[in-house]
């Protein structure tokens, strides 16, 4: 595997979308596509680290998803919580600190009591952080941080106050990766988006390939990041 030549993104974050249109593609049931797309983090996850990227933010499950059939949520849950359990083991064999961020506390209580486990376990490290975006949402994260602040009595807000109060402490996106051809951002990490490369592909995320991650990020280094100035 040839790693980019040029400098990495340091946080990356991907939306991982098109599993139900990769299921219905191979005539299967939506089911089929997130039990396929859930299949792949690992593999991406060891590009993306081998690669450089130090924080890796995976969109899994948004707050609005919440709003799909009751059977398609309760099978995103429980493939979830065996991924957590199965993921959460192999990040501590190879070093790396799983964080989830999200509203937990509408998850079940045994979805939660895994997240807390394997969180736990893996705090001891400082990097590479694979991040789990999950029942997750930018504006209900941003809402999350200004109570916080209201509630610490800081009567006049800079952007750092709201960079520690957000669900995680996260170093800002360098580059979104977006599959399945939507062109959005869908409530994922307004606040950290704001100077990301935005990278969309039409490949739906359980076909996402070794070739496709090494292709984004070498876009990414071609991107020149002016943040502003000339
Ligand atoms: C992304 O795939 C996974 C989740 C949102 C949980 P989708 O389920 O949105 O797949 P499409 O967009 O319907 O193909
Ligand atoms: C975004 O995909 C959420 C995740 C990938 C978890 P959606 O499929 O929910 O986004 P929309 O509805 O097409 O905007
Ligand atoms: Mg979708």
């Amino acid at each position: 595997m040839d790693k980019p030549k040029l400098s990495p993104p340091i946080h990356v974050g991907v939306i991982m979308d098109g599993n139900g249109r990769w299921a219905e593609k191979h005539g299967r049931n939506r089911s089929y596509g997130h039990k396929a797309g859930a299949n792949l983090i690992e593999k991406v996850s060891k590009i993306m680290f081998a690669s450089g990227v130090e924080y890796l933010s995976l969109y899994a499950f948004s707050t609005e998803n919440f709003a799909r059939p009751k059977e398609e949520v309760d099978y995103l849950m429980n493939l979830l919580k065996t991924g957590i359990k199965k993921y959460g083991k192999a990040c501590f064999d190879n070093k790396i600190k799983l964080t989830v961020s999200g509203d937990l506390n509408a998850l079940s209580e045994e979805l939660q009591s895994v997240i807390s486990t394997y969180v736990k376990k893996t705090e001891i490290f400082e990097k590479p952080v694979m991040n789990i975006c999950l029942n997750y949402g930018a504006r209900q994260e941003l809402c999350h941080a200004f109570n916080h602040i209201i509630e610490s009595g800081i009567s006049s807000v800079t952007p750092q106050d709201i960079d520690n109060a957000l669900y995680t402490k996260l170093p800002p996106l360098d580059l979104i990766i977006r599959t399945g051809g939507e062109k959005r951002l869908s409530n994922f990490m307004l606040w950290q988006a704001v100077y990301a490369e935005l990278y969309f592909t039409d490949v739906l995320w359980p076909d996402f390939t070794e070739e496709e991650c090494l292709n984004a990020l070498e876009w990414f280094s071609s991107r020149k990041r002016r943040f502003g100035k000339i």
